[in-house]
């Protein structure tokens, strides 16, 4: 339980707030590459509570400037892409990518006013089907060497959603090992066979236990966390009957992401991204280990559960998330069918806009987002203090050599769980197409 001004430091994410400042030290998810291809690429996109538009200008170029106009605020979502920028359809304002003024055509003809006239805008870079935008100050920060960065195109499937509360309620479903076993538990087996693009299908490393059987079969893992370069690694065990152990390791990425296994050939890297206080975006990258990634089969199982254009899941509290009791009583934990990102979306969106945290009881299977708060408060000291070096990825460490993070499902026959994930992820980068060494 942490005080309400705590909370707010935490959560709120608008220009000048703690935690905000915090985000703006780190590349940002602000669109999907496939929400630009349309004959006029030009999208909205808001972004740590800042009203911004994307577009593409005529030499294939990216800008990301202020949503409303500099003139009178007129919306620029519904601006001319012409000449190469974005004019304002008001009086005819016309943005380089860069945001500067470059023509005002109602102005008088020797007016020189728009050299000192600029939206705002932010640099931007393309990586695996997401365009990241930097909205910090100074020089942007490197991209680490993760999988999901180095892996070849082919590899790596991007999509996102949208959920309707505060992103860290969002991110701390995702440092909550414990969870699985309640939330996403299936009363019943699927077919494993039956697992391409879908989490927690999929058989246990080297066993033919179904991942569902074992997650509900052991509900209280040993849960335990290492600070890392790039955040947290956690590990939870569960101890098999037989003397098995199943070792489950996922990650925090500082300040806002997660890198979990997905099945045994794909890993999810996912960001949970502050529109604004209250609503998020998930940027999901699926990477794969062993063949090109069916792009159109996971974009497709995907759009059948949201609505364009703003991803918006079909699924949701105007719905009940689908809730069916029989469902529960027999089927699944949670009555709300099969796909497990209804589970989280249902979890952190029922718990209100903003979680209310001066009245929760954490755990001790709590124990990474107790971690990963502590890690935030000193990142807020940091910035506030100056003390940017102080920041994860921040440090002077090249972050070319900070790779993986290691994320998999391994049984460890013998107790020496850590050598056994350490060999089930070996032999996994050892036979990946791409280069994936650690
Ligand atoms: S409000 Fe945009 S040009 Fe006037
Ligand atoms: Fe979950």
């Amino acid at each position: 339980m942490i005080s309400q001004e705590m909370n707010d430091s935490l959560t709120r994410v608008g220009p000048g707030s703690d935690a905000g400042e915090v985000l703006r030290r780190y590349w940002q998810p602000a669109a999907l590459l496939d929400e630009l291809e349309q004959a006029r690429p030009v999208v909205p996109v808001k972004l740590l509570g800042e009203d911004l538009v994307l577009f593409r200008d005529s030499e294939g170029e990216l800008g990301l400037i202020g949503r409303h106009c500099p003139h009178r605020g007129a919306d620029m979502c519904f601006g001319r892409l012409e000449d190469n920028g974005l004019r304002c359809p008001f009086h005819g304002w016309h943005f380089d990518r860069s945001g500067q003024c470059v023509e005002q055509p109602g102005e008088p003809e020797d007016s020189r006013m728009h050299e000192k006239i600029k939206s705002v805008s932010y640099p931007m870079v393309e990586k695996n089907g997401i365009i990241w935008a930097y909205m910090g100050p100074g020089e942007p920060p490197a991209f680490p060497n993760f999988d999901c960065f180095r892996a070849p195109g082919t590899h790596v499937f991007a999509f996102k959603g949208l959920w309707k509360c505060n992103w860290l309620q969002a991110l701390e479903v995702g440092i909550d090992p414990a969870h699985a076993s309640f939330l996403h538990r299936f009363l019943q087996d699927e077919d494993p066979a039956d697992s391409y693009g879908k989490q927690f299908r999929d058989s246990a490393a080297d066993t033919n236990i179904p991942m569902t059987k074992l997650l509900r079969d052991y509900p209280r893992p040993d849960i335990q966390v290492e600070e890392t370069e790039y955040g947290m690694k956690l590990t939870a065990l569960r101890h098999l009957d037989g003397g098995q152990t199943h070792v489950r390791v996922t990650n925090q990425i500082f300040p806002e992401a997660i890198c979990i296994p997905m099945s045994r050939e794909m890993t999810i890297t996912q960001w949970h991204v502050p529109i604004d206080d209250e609503n998020c975006y998930w940027f999901s990258m699926f990477t794969s280990f062993n063949g090109p990634v069916d792009k159109d089969l996971m974009r497709e199982q995907r759009l059948e559960e949201h609505s364009l254009p703003d991803y918006a899941p079909l699924k949701n509290a105007s719905n009940n998330y689908g809730y069916d009791a029989a469902e529960q009583a027999s089927e699944t934990y949670t009555g709300m069918g099969l796909d497990i990102n209804v589970h989280d979306q249902w979890a952190v969106e029922s718990m209100g806009a903003i979680q209310d945290r001066t009245q929760e009881h954490l755990g001790k299977t709590d124990i990474a987002i107790i971690r990963n708060r502590r890690m935030l408060r000193a990142a807020i000291a940091a910035v506030k203090e100056g003390r940017e070096q102080d920041l994860p990825m921040h440090n002077g460490l090249d972050l070319a050599t900070i790779s993986g993070p290691v994320s998999n499902d391994a049984i460890a026959k013998d107790g020496d769980w850590s050598k056994a994930t350490q060999m089930s992820d070996a032999e996994r980068r050892a036979a990946c197409p791409w280069d994936a060494a650690v």
